[in-house]
């Protein structure tokens, strides 16, 4: 079954969006594997924004990862990159339609409250990096016929 890497970003968790984010996933009908708050390095953020070394807003984008605690998560079910990254809404939140995260919650690119992996190989490589100890397995006791 397909899995994404979502992480609400410092702007959020301070913003008290926490609880609505989670909703909206949960309400969807996907699956939370994995969750946890907490605050990272520099370094840390560098690595997860690797591929966007060379782009101006490197800097700031860092600084702001590492500005406060980021609750990061793993989410399952059909399809749920894409679906993430659909309720989640474009990355300038002047282009994110009204109904989605940004689109209802952020008007700076800078502060856009949540990410949320690009695809399926981009989601296996940010889980590793933020969940080294693994995922539990408890999906097999749910009711199959529920989605
Ligand atoms: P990106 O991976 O392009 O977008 P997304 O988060 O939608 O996958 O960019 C990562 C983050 O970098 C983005 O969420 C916010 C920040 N960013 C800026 O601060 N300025 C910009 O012009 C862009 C494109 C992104």
């Amino acid at each position: 079954m397909e899995t994404t890497f979502i992480m609400i970003k410092p702007d959020g968790v301070q913003r008290g969006l926490i609880g609505d984010i989670i909703s909206r996933f949960e309400k969807k009908g996907f699956y939370l594997k994995a969750m946890k708050l907490i605050t990272v390095e520099r370094s840390f953020a560098e690595k997860h924004y690797a591929d966007l070394s060379s782009k101006p807003f490197f800097g700031g984008l860092v600084e702001y990862i590492v500005s406060g605690p980021v609750v990061a998560m793993v989410w399952e079910g059909k399809g749920v990159v894409a679906t993430g990254r659909l309720m989640i809404g474009a990355t300038k939140p002047s282009e994110s339609v009204p109904g989605s995260i940004r689109g209802d919650y952020a008007v700076e690119v800078g502060r856009n409250v949540i990410h949320g992996s690009d695809s399926v190989g981009s989601a296996q490589k940010e889980i590793a990096l933020w969940f080294p100890e693994g995922l539990s397995e408890w999906r097999s006791e749910m009711h199959p016929w529920i989605y």
